[in-house]
């Protein structure tokens, strides 16, 4: 296989390394924009050279972002070559033209590294909805908040000092408001609820909150109450069709949800007939997102692409109804729903989802929790 790897970031460059040693995984070409030499390969910034070489069989797009990876795949895919890709803002949000495009050019096509990192969630999910209703899916699918959430509960750190930490491990994207602000577990849920459901979920649809207002008192606050605040992603299939949001969540103790340490993820799923089942592992970081990489392209290499059908677009509805602790505003409908105060916060009575993230985009200092 002769691949070419667009981008030498934190995964292209852990690519590169875990296929030095093999016969099977050839990088002929890297294409980024850093000056580098690699022994056997060539280094360029000019794509259309890829798409030139017949010999090329296989892009990993490991750039990230939706301009230009995905001129880059797409471009690909019309050339013919099977894509492997880590990136799933891109997926997300291009997953119904995507599909189509794979099947229609026959290339193989796959993006396990896209959630999860290092756990094979997409992978398992592809053959779960084989002969399963996936009823949900979610869970913690961003080891940046993890990490943070996890030092600020069992180190008593600040926001500030425990986000530094997770970027200077490498697990923060460029821009951590994708991290904090949610951004990458909503294009991770969007994903996996696209996969799961068989359909394209209109992203505007997905309402997203992250954890960048969170205070060491909020969390002390939480602690005193037995509780764990966690970042989690909810896709599930509904009376109405389909919900899915991200938020900040209370876990209980004895949720599995409330351990997870570090920057690992928790995904789970509640299938009809399997019940729940739930994948545990590194979620972010060079070598276990690569090797997730590495394991796409051992599965083309077998002649196993991915491929989940898509009935088309549908928009979420969130009128489920969830207690929410919220600090930072005070106002007539904040007044109108309160139930209880909580150290400098207040609890609300059952809210719909949409209405409380409708709410929260006017108040944008305030941090909210949604309660287990
Ligand atoms: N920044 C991401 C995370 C990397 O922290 O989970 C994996 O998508």
């Amino acid at each position: 296989m002769n691949v070419a790897l667009l981008g030498f970031g934190v995964v292209g460059r852990g690519v590169y390394d875990l296929t030095l040693d093999r016969s099977d995984i050839n990088i002929k070409y890297v294409v980024c924009l850093e000056d580098v030499t690699l022994p056997g390969v060539t280094v360029t910034r000019d794509y259309q050279q890829i798409l030139n070489d017949e010999t090329v069989d296989t892009v990993v797009e490991a750039m990230g972002g939706l301009h230009p990876a995905w001129d880059f795949v797409k471009a690909a895919i019309e050339a013919g070559k099977n894509v492997v890709t880590s990136n799933k803002a891109m997926a997300a949000t291009f997953y119904d033209e995507l599909l189509p495009l794979v099947q229609g050019k026959k290339v193989l096509f796959r993006c396990t590294a896209a959630v999860g990192g290092g756990i094979g969630w997409l992978s398992e999910l592809g053959r779960v909805r084989r002969c399963e209703t996936v009823l949900s899916v979610g869970g913690i699918m961003n080891g940046t908040c993890n990490y943070i959430l996890d030092n600020m509960t069992r180190q008593g750190l600040d926001y500030d000092v425990a986000l530094k930490q997770a970027q200077s491990l490498g697990y923060a994207e460029a821009n951590p408001s994708t991290d904090v602000d949610g951004i990458d577990t909503w294009h991770k849920i969007i994903l996996s609820s696209n996969v799961a459901f068989g359909v394209s979920l209109d992203k505007q649809s997905v309402p997203v909150c992250g954890i960048r207002n969170i205070q060491a008192a909020d969390v002390a606050e939480f602690t005193k109450r037995g509780y764990t605040c966690k970042l989690i992603s909810t896709g599930k299939r509904t009376e109405n069709g389909f919900s899915a949001y991200v938020q900040p969540t209370l876990c209980k103790a004895e949720e599995l949800e409330a351990h997870i340490p570090m920057n690992f993820n928790l995904i789970t799923f509640e299938g009809a007939s399997a019940g729940r089942q739930s994948l545990y592992g590194q979620g972010a970081g060079r070598y276990p997102t690569a090797y997730n990489v590495v394991q796409d392209l051992c599965d083309l290499l077998a002649g196993n692409g991915f491929y989940a059908p898509c009935t088309g677009t549908v928009a979420a509805k969130n009128d489920g109804l969830l207690r929410f602790y919220v600090r930072g505003a005070s106002d007539a409908w904040l007044q109108s729903v309160t139930a209880e105060s909580w150290g400098s916060g207040v609890v609300t009575g059952p809210v719909a989802v949409d209405e409380i993230h409708a709410w929260l985009k006017n108040h944008p200092d305030c941090f909210m929790a949604a309660i287990r």
